[in-house]
């Protein structure tokens, strides 16, 4: 059997990371990955397959950054000729990045069978690139891997048949088990010299929260208010980092408010594990820290990952600079708590390869 993975951008790699172990140990198995190249630093990528053991991919793709029109297209045309040489029995894709959609296009077209690794979210927010992958991948695909119930909701409502569908719980929460160990032994806020101490770790990179200079000044000044009661922790995206640059503004003076370059996994787990309050817009923090029982306001309108709210520790809040620090209060006045969601438990890669190698079912 010959099972073939496109990944592009960062959130991607702690996706497969997983289940090419998964996979790796089965035997009549050949898996070829293959990069798009949609992220091509070395801290938005390679790092990620060094510290989460991926091997190497087979294929790097080289797209580069681009317009989504230019960028999947470029993906479309390069992927082609290597699904026509590799002939995969089926091409897995990973999340809602325009890599994902982009693969699952071209295979769809050459009648190859399609898996969609964390299926069936919908945040029904249009404006959001990822919305739109999200629902052309899975009308596209063949087997649909879902990390929580609400998603096999969403897609029985799009009249997804149910033999499609294999709830097998959130990969992402494969990987954050299998370092916590690892992330722990980095002892990372000793290193940012703020073990100890109550911290607030952000991440945002959102073009909602970050193309729009208002949006983007409002919420700096919110993080510039959290940091007078607590040392806040910005690793910051390269979009993020050219717009920061755009609207001229300049951190306050001292380091109660650290821009970061963008951080390695474990660096990141180390730092969310012991951070007080996450303060985001990305889905991967949202679901980890849930996990982890870290107090998280996602700053979106809408989120895909509505069990991150009803049984995590996430909190949507409005990118104003009052609404940020009154659910910051809210959030870390709050009685901390043990979260357990059903499936999140470190092993939704050995599902996903039971699926495919053993044709198992799981509702
Ligand atoms: C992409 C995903 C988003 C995901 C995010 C995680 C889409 C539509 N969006 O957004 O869902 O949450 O990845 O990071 O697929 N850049 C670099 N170096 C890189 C990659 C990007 O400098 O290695 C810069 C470039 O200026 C580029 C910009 O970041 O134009 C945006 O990159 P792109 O891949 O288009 O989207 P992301 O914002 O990273």
């Amino acid at each position: 059997m010959i099972l073939l993975s496109v990944v592009g951008a960062r959130p991607n790699f702690m996706k497969l990371a997983p289940l090419a172990r998964a996979l790796g140990g089965r035997s009549g198995v050949r898996h070829v990955i293959v990069h798009t190249g949609q992220h091509y630093d070395a801290e938005m990528s390679d790092t990620f397959f060094a510290e989460l053991g991926i091997p190497r991919p087979q294929h790097n793709l080289e797209v580069g950054s681009g317009s989504h029109a230019a960028q999947t297209a470029a993906i479309m045309l390069r992927f082609e000729p290597v699904c026509l040489e590799t002939k995969p029995d089926a091409v897995l894709v990973y999340g809602d990045v325009n890599s994902t959609v982009a693969a699952a296009l071209v295979a769809a077209k050459l009648g190859i069978r399609i898996g969609h690794v964390e299926a069936g979210l919908r945040s029904r927010d249009w404006t959001m690139p990822e919305e739109i992958n999200r629902v052309v991948t899975d009308r596209l695909a063949d087997l649909l891997f879902t990390p929580s119930r609400d998603a096999n909701a969403n897609l029985r409502a799009e009249g997804v048949p149910d033999e499609r569908m294999h709830f097998v719980g959130n990969i992402m929460i494969d990987s954050l088990v299998a370092s916590l160990d690892a992330a722990r032994a980095l002892a990372a806020p000793r290193r940012h010299g703020v073990e100890g101490r109550p911290y607030v770790l952000v991440t945002l990179h959102r073009p909602g929260n970050v193309d729009a200079p208002d949006t983007l000044c409002e919420l700096l000044e919110a993080l510039t208010a959290l940091s007078a009661d607590a040392p806040v922790l910005f690793p910051v995206h390269p979009r993020t980092r050219v717009r920061i640059r755009d609207l001229g503004w300049r951190a306050p003076a001292g380091d109660a408010l650290r821009l970061l370059d963008p951080l390695p996994y474990l660096e990141l787990l180390s730092l969310e594990m012991a951070a007080r309050l996450v303060v985001t817009d990305s889905g991967g923090l949202q679901e980890e820290s849930s996990y982890l029982g870290v107090p998280c306001l996602t700053v979106r309108p809408s989120t895909e990952r509505p069990v991150t709210c009803t049984e995590g520790t996430n909190r949507l809040v409005a990118a104003r600079r009052e609404a940020v620090l009154a659910a910051a209060r809210d959030a870390v006045a709050a009685p901390r708590r043990r979260v357990t969601i059903e499936r999140w438990d470190g092993h939704a890669a050995d599902r996903i390869a039971e699926v495919l190698v053993d044709g198992a079912r799981f509702t």
